[in-house]
């Protein structure tokens, strides 16, 4: 162990330069909607991003151009640090070589927001399974690859003695804290974004890793089409609330030094002006016969059970 602060340990907001500053953030998907508020939030607060995005279509088809560059522009342009990386993260070269360019261009990571994803929505008797594993795979494995090779770099420079700061803020949805009609294989990948994180924050903790996740709402692409009313920008004057700009303060903080003390494993619900810690499944209601119950006496309980039981929140989109 070394007696040097990792770097971003303090809050970082006085004569640094911002939250973040000396920190490297790599952000998947940054190239356009959340992503990109992201990487240049990151960028205003002092850090140097790498901007991945390998520019695909809303379904996930290719598409001919990279928006990374763009923001990579913008970052520059600011007077900020940044570089683009056009990767597949799905894909394990793809997550290598994002993990590749942060140390190769700014010699170290420190931060990794798992962002990328796309949408294939339909209902589950439609679904074909093209869709399902298309969905499962940019979201499910395009977060666990990432997670995977950051974090194999920051257990060998913790085993080196330069135990990290590091942090990693993972992208889920509503559709997987509740589940959304019309979204089978989206509402299971992002939930099981947030199996992924708890595990993750368990295992990694030791190599000074905190692993968070939030499930935002904002106005993109993904959402401008199909919530045209709810995501509609307002007059000149009004606090336009579903900028995708009001997500990306969160995510800084989680991402940088100052989110230390314990802030792991945990959900965040974040939109407009609203900050909500999401409590997870625990307990309810509990009967324990300390034998083997017969089917009908099983359903019986069941039912005294769920009568006592606080009433889930709906499912979006269900009459
Ligand atoms: N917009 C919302 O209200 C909302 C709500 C809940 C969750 N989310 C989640 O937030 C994240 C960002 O969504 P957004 O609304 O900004 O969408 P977006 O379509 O504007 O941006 C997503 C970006 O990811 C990129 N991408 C897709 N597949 C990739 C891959 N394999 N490798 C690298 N880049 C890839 C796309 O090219 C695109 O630029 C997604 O995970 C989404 O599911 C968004």
């Amino acid at each position: 162990m070394t007696d040097a602060k990792p770097v971003g340990e303090d809050d970082g907001a006085g004569d640094s330069g911002g939250l973040c500053a000396g920190r490297v953030v790599a952000v998947t998907g940054a190239g356009r909607g959340l992503g990109r508020a992201h990487a240049l939030a990151y960028a205003a607060e002092g850090a140097k991003v790498v901007v991945n995005d390998l520019g695909v279509g809303l379904d996930g088809a290719p598409a001919p151009d990279s928006p990374a560059a763009q923001v990579v522009q913008e970052i520059r342009a600011a007077g900020g640090e940044a570089v683009a990386h056009g990767g597949d993260i799905a894909s394990s070269e793809g997550a290598a070589s994002l993990v590749a360019a942060a140390v190769d261009t700014f010699g170290r990571l420190d931060t990794l927001v798992n962002n990328a994803g796309f949408l294939r929505d339909r209902m589950l008797v439609n679904l074909d399974e093209d869709d399902w594993d298309a969905v499962m795979r940019v979201h499910l494995k395009g977060h666990f690859l990432p997670l995977k090779h950051a974090a194999a770099y920051w257990r060998a420079e913790s085993k080196a003695g330069r135990t990290p700061a590091a942090r990693v803020v993972n992208t889920s949805s509503g559709a997987g804290l509740l589940g959304s009609v019309g979204q089978g294989n989206y509402s299971a990948a992002k939930a099981g974004i947030l199996g992924l994180t708890l595990v993750a924050a368990a295992e990694m903790g030791r190599y000074g890793v905190q692993v968070n996740a939030i499930a935002p709402a904002a106005r993109t692409r993904m959402t401008e089409a199909t919530f045209a009313e709810t995501m509609a920008a307002p007059g000149a004057d009004a606090f336009d609330a579903m900028a995708p700009e009001n997500v990306s303060p969160l995510v800084v903080w989680l991402g940088s030094g100052a989110a230390a003390d314990g802030v792991t494993g945990r959900v965040f619900e974040v939109e407009a002006g609203r900050i909500t810690v999401m409590e997870g499944w625990r307990p309810g209601p509990t009967v324990d016969k300390e034998e083997r119950w017969t089917p009908a006496g099983a359903g019986d309980t069941a039912r005294e059970l769920l009568a006592r039981a606080a009433v889930p929140g709906g499912v979006y989109g269900a009459s």
